[in-house]
């Protein structure tokens, strides 16, 4: 059996401003008529095997999942509530040890949920490739041909020309986002892959990799599914517990040290939504290269992305610019510049 665990902690800031603390993108219709989360989801629907889906979200998501969730007829595992992330390493180590506990020998197939994967077939398929080597012990990675040097992500070289394994590949190096000369180096290479951040394997593997590189954290996790409180439809993890988890992300705890790291090529249109200018790069443009949304009104304007929500959006004269219309915000940027939107929303917040 093949358990979704869909981590779904983040707070998108970059997505600002129609990505909000209290409502974050995975939670919206970006892209097409469902919300990142229920894509995540809906996905999968075609994979034979697959076991009731664990989502791990922050408690003040809880009904908003559990209501995306129930509104795609997605077959509810566990809600797992944190008070506060400690990234996504202690988040998958909840999920794995109640998976051990109630599905022994099962697979979890972690999945972040805000990203956009244009071809759900080859999607599956690498998903159905990787799993024999899974269930033989093995972390499988699932990565992406990169098409920058982007600093944000995972780099894996794996050897293509070694033996392939059931069709996964021995990983040589996992390097957890290099610094601009290094992902540079990286990229022209060409023998690297970017890490899609999907990971497959069996919980018990993932937990015992856990109490080799990273026993705090497993240690943690154990007290905080231990003295976990149900609630509802949700399991609240002990806070305290699960506060005192050293904060780490999945790559760096794990993958960068794990000596059982596989990698089955992903080519299915995969994106992380990270920032405005990815959503103008997945969308269908119009002949002068624009994405509209909504009631927008263009004259002499190229290579932009426009999303008006409540009123008319009219500009003049624009080449590769971001505009964000909402009701109480108006993001107007220059396409290059998007990274930035997270400084604009710590400095909303210090004003708040
Ligand atoms: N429940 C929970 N709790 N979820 C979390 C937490 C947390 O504390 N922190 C992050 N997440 C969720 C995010 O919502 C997202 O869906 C997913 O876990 C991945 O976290 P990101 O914060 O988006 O990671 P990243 O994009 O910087 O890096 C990862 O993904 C890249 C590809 O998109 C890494 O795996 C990179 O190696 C990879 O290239
Ligand atoms: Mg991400």
């Amino acid at each position: 059996m093949i358990i979704p665990v869909i981590l779904s902690g983040g707070s998108g800031t970059r997505l600002w401003p129609l990505s909000r603390a209290l409502y974050p993108k995975q939670f919206l219709s970006i892209i097409g008529e469902k919300s990142m989360l229920q894509d995540t989801v809906l996905r999968l629907s075609l994979l034979d095997d697959l076991g009731p889906v664990y989502t791990v979200c922050n408690e003040s998501h809880r009904f908003l999942v559990a209501e995306q969730l129930r509104e795609i007829e997605a077959e509810i595992g566990e809600i797992i509530l944190e008070q506060t992330g400690r990234n996504t390493a202690p988040a998958s180590a909840a999920a794995a040890l109640l998976i051990a506990r109630k599905h022994p020998g099962a697979l979890m197939l972690v999945l972040p949920a805000d990203h956009v994967i244009l071809d759900p077939q080859a999607f599956r398929e690498a998903i159905f490739t990787g799993r024999a080597a899974a269930r033989e012990g093995a972390l499988v990675t699932f990565g992406v041909v990169p098409l920058s040097a982007e600093t944000g992500y995972g780099y894996i070289r794996a050897s293509l020309k070694g033996e392939a394994y059931n069709g996964a590949y021995p990983v040589l190096e996992f390097v957890e986002k290099p610094c601009q000369q290094t992902a540079e180096r990286f990229f022209a290479s060409g023998d690297y892959f970017w890490n899609s951040g999907i990971f497959l394997f069996r919980a018990e593997s993932y937990l015992q990799e856990l109490e080799m590189y990273a026993p705090s954290i497993l240690g943690a996790c154990r007290e905080a599914i231990e003295k976990a409180v149900e609630d509802l439809d949700f399991l609240r993890l002990d806070a305290e517990a699960f506060q005192s988890s050293p904060s780490d992300s999945i790559d760096y705890a794990v993958m960068e040290k794990t000596g059982r790291a596989l990698l089955v090529p992903l080519d299915a249109g995969w994106s992380d939504i990270g920032a405005w200018s990815a959503l103008w790069d997945v969308h269908e443009r119009d002949e002068a290269g624009n994405v509209k949304k909504g009631d927008v009104l263009l004259h002499d304007v190229r290579n932009s992305y426009i999303h008006a929500t409540s009123r008319l959006v009219a500009a003049v004269g624009l080449d590769d610019h971001i505009i964000i219309e909402t009701a109480d915000a108006v993001l107007v940027a220059a396409k290059d510049r998007v990274q930035d939107v997270q400084l604009l929303v710590e400095q909303l917040n210090r004003k708040e």
